[in-house]
């Protein structure tokens, strides 16, 4: 007998606005969804292996025991953490996110086919948990921000083990996702910050303190409509990230040009050593984003909307 899978889910992508790497440590951290990110479709394939497709990523996958390829195996540990099925169903995927890039893509795969197999009527914390099932083959020790995102989208400040808070402002933020095109191991970039933490604790740990504080400002900053103050958090958490070790020469120089084009404050975002920059752009963001794909950039506006 085919287990059965529910016919459509969707989840969210994500930008972390502040306080990256520092969750993982404890620390808070405040990330929005971006809604619309993936979309699954789900139609039997009866006797056949499950197969997964998501041609904007390049992914065309059997979900069979064998396949050692990271997705494939992020993918059966969601369906078995769900008790879902093994064989039987094509998998068709539809997302506008880039992949490896920072803006949540493998927690969004993993969220949405939890709520594959688990329905829509399912609890958020169930999805969370199985779809961390999934995220822990990319990365051994993952915060659970970007699954928690890709589960309620809005705007919200998590802190690894509480419960997470949703982050009511009036008006609306924009912002601008710039992706550098160079791929990054989010894995990588975490082992490298827990190395330089155990290497130097007295040093590290206060700068993870001190990107925390940075998080708590900036749910201030938004609360009161200040952006100059925004701004100021970006660039700053740019630089303490870059302390920290995650950020590039490469990404140094977009990130100078972003601001040379206009922009009011720009930091990486996610686990940086590559993936996508966030930029608080100007009032009208359009010609900042006119400027960049001039360049040969592909930036997107995301637009935090109050509630
Ligand atoms: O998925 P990424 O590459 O955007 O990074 C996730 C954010 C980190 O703080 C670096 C890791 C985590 O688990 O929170």
């Amino acid at each position: 007998m085919t287990l059965p899978l529910y016919e459509r889910a969707e989840a969210c992508g994500k930008v972390i606005l502040v306080g990256e790497h520092a969750v993982v440590h404890g620390q808070p951290a405040l990330a929005a969804g971006l809604p619309g990110g993936l979309t699954l479709t789900a139609s039997p394939r009866p006797g056949a292996p499950i197969s997964l497709q998501i041609p904007a990523w390049d992914i065309d996958l059997q979900l069979t025991a064998d396949n050692e390829h990271p997705v494939a195996r992020a993918c059966l540990e969601v369906l078995g953490y769900c008790d879902g099925p093994v064989t039987g169903w094509t998998i068709l995927g539809d997302t506008g996110l880039p992949c490896q890039a920072g803006c949540g893509s493998s927690a969004a795969l993993s969220v949405a086919l939890a709520r594959l197999a688990l329905g829509p009527d399912a609890p958020q914390d169930e999805i969370v948990e199985a779809s961390l099932a999934g995220e822990r083959v990319f990365h051994d020790n993952p915060s659970g921000i970007d699954n928690l995102v890709a589960a309620s989208g809005g705007l919200v400040k998590f802190i690894r083990g509480a419960p997470p808070e949703s982050i009511h402002f009036k008006g609306s933020v924009p912002l601008v996702v710039i992706p550098s095109g160079i791929p990054r191991s989010t894995g990588a970039q975490v082992r490298k910050v827990r190395e330089f933490l155990t290497e130097l604790p007295s040093v590290v740990r206060p700068l993870l303190g001190v990107i925390g504080n940075a998080t708590l400002a900036a749910i201030e900053a938004i609360e009161s409509r200040n952006l100059k103050s925004l701004a100021a958090i970006f660039n700053l958490s740019h630089e303490l990230l870059s302390a920290l070790g995650v950020s590039t020469p490469a990404l140094d120089r977009l990130r100078d040009s972003v601001l040379e084009l206009g922009a009011r404050g720009v930091k990486l975002t996610g686990a940086g050593g590559g993936g996508c920059l966030l930029a608080l752009p100007p009032d009208d963001p359009r010609p900042l984003i006119a400027a960049l794909a001039e360049r040969g950039h592909a930036p997107f506006a995301v637009t935090l909307r109050g509630s």
